[in-house]
C-alpha cells in the first residue's frame, strides 16, 4: 500500500551528553551520562507519524558507515518505506551534538553529512510516491532546493505540504506559498518573521502565502493561525520532563499523521500536543514516542 505521509528526511547520529548547565564559551564540563541514539528531525517526525498509525515513506540520503545500516533497520522495524533512501558509501552520516540540561531542555549543533547531498533529482525519482500520498513533510535540515521541488510537485498533485522550519533559516521567496502547514516553535517564528510579537509574526508569515501556521509553545500547548480565522489555542500538558529532544519532531509527525487521516484541526492539534508531551518522558528522540493507542488512552484518562 502506498505511503500516506512522505517525509523528505534528515537522518542523524545523536551524540547526547547530560550536563548540569549550559556551557559558556571556553568552558569544559563533565557530563553525567552519554548516549549515541538515532535522530534527525526528518527521521524522528517520520517515526512519530508511523507510530500514530500513518503509512510513511522516506526520501533521504544516509552515510555508508554502521549508523546508516542502523537507520535502515530502525525504519524497517517501524514499518516505514525506505525504497527512496540513498546510501552514500564513503560519506559520513549526519551528526548532532546535543547537550541536555537538568530541566530536560537542550542545545543542539548539527552537521548534515550525507544528507546535504539530497537533491532535486532524488525528489524527482520519488514523484510517484509523493503523488500517491496525502501529505509530504520536511524540515530545514534537508537542502531547501529538495524541499521546494517536493512541495512544488506535491502542490501540483493536490498533496498537502507541511514544513517544520527547524533549524530556522531564511527561506526562498518561492517556497513560502507552497507551504500548507508550518510548525515553528516561538523562537523560530520570531526569527523567521524578524518580529518579537507572536501574533504579529504569525500574521506576517501568513501574508507570505503560508496556509496555516501552528506555533508550538512547549508545555503551554500550541496555537493555530489561519487567514480569516481567529487564532485557536490548544492547551498543553504538565508532565515530568526527562528530555525534550525530538518533542517538536513528534508534534510535527503526529500532526502530519492526524491531518493525513482526515482529522479536523482541534482533533489533530490535541493529538499532536499529547504525543509531544508523552515523548518528553524518556531519553533521546524516539524512545518515548507514543503509539496512537497510548495517546488515545492518555487523553481519555484526562
Ligand atoms: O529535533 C531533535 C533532533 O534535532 C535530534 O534528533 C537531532 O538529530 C537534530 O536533528
Amino acid at each position: 500500500m502506498a505511503p500516506e505521509v512522505v517525509c523528505i528526511a534528515s537522518w542523524n547520529v545523536d551524540l547526547i551528553a547530560r550536563v548540569s548547565q549550559p556551557l559558556a564559551r571556553g568552558q569544559t564540563l563533565l557530563a553525567s551520562h552519554f548516549e549515541r541514539l538515532p535522530g534527525g528531525k526528518g527521521s524522528n517526525a517520520a517515526i512519530a507519524a508511523a507510530r500514530q498509525g500513518a503509512r510513511v515513506g522516506l526520501v533521504a540520503r544516509i552515510g555508508g558507515d554502521d549508523f546508516g545500516q542502523m537507520g535502515l533497520d530502525l525504519w524497517r522495524r517501524e514499518g516505514i518505506d525506505s525504497g527512496h533512501v540513498q546510501r552514500a558509501h564513503g560519506q559520513a552520516n549526519g551528526t548532532a551534538l546535543i547537550l541536555v540540561y537538568p530541566d530536560g531542555d537542550n542545545s543542539i549543533a548539527i552537521y548534515p553529512g550525507a544528507g546535504s547531498g539530497l537533491d532535486v533529482r532524488q525528489v524527482e525519482q520519488a514523484h510517484d510516491m509523493i503523488a500517491a500520498a496525502r501529505l509530504v513533510m520536511a524540515s530545514c535540515e534537508v537542502p531547501l532546493a529538495a524541499t521546494q521541488a517536493a512541495f512544488g510537485w506535491a502542490r501540483a498533485q493536490g498533496v498537502t505540504t507541511l514544513l517544520n522550519p527547524a533549524p530556522a533559516m531564511a527561506l526562498p521567496d518561492a517556497l513560502w506559498p507552497l507551504i500548507d502547514v508550518l510548525t515553528p516553535n516561538e523562537g523560530e517564528l520570531h526569527q523567521l518573521a524578524a518580529l518579537e510579537s507572536t501574533d504579529r509574526a504569525a500574521q506576517a508569515l501568513l501574508a507570505r502565502g503560508v496556509g496555516a501556521l501552528v506555533v508550538t509553545l512547549g508545555a503551554r500547548g500550541c496555537r493555530l493561525y489561519r487567514a480569516g480565522h481567529a487564532p485557536l489555542a490548544v492547551a498543553g500538558h504538565a508532565v515530568n520532563v526527562v528530555d525534550t529532544v525530538g518533542a517538536g519532531d513528534t508534534f510535527t509527525g503526529a500532526l502530519a499523521a492526524a491531518l493525513a487521516r482526515g482529522a479536523d484541526w482541534p482533533q489533530a492539534l490535541t493529538s499532536a500536543n499529547a504525543a509531544a508531551a508523552l515523548s518528553t518522558q524518556g531519553r533521546g528522540a524516539v524512545a518515548a514516542m507514543p503509539s496512537l493507542a497510548q495517546v488515545q488512552r492518555w487523553l481519555a484518562q484526562g
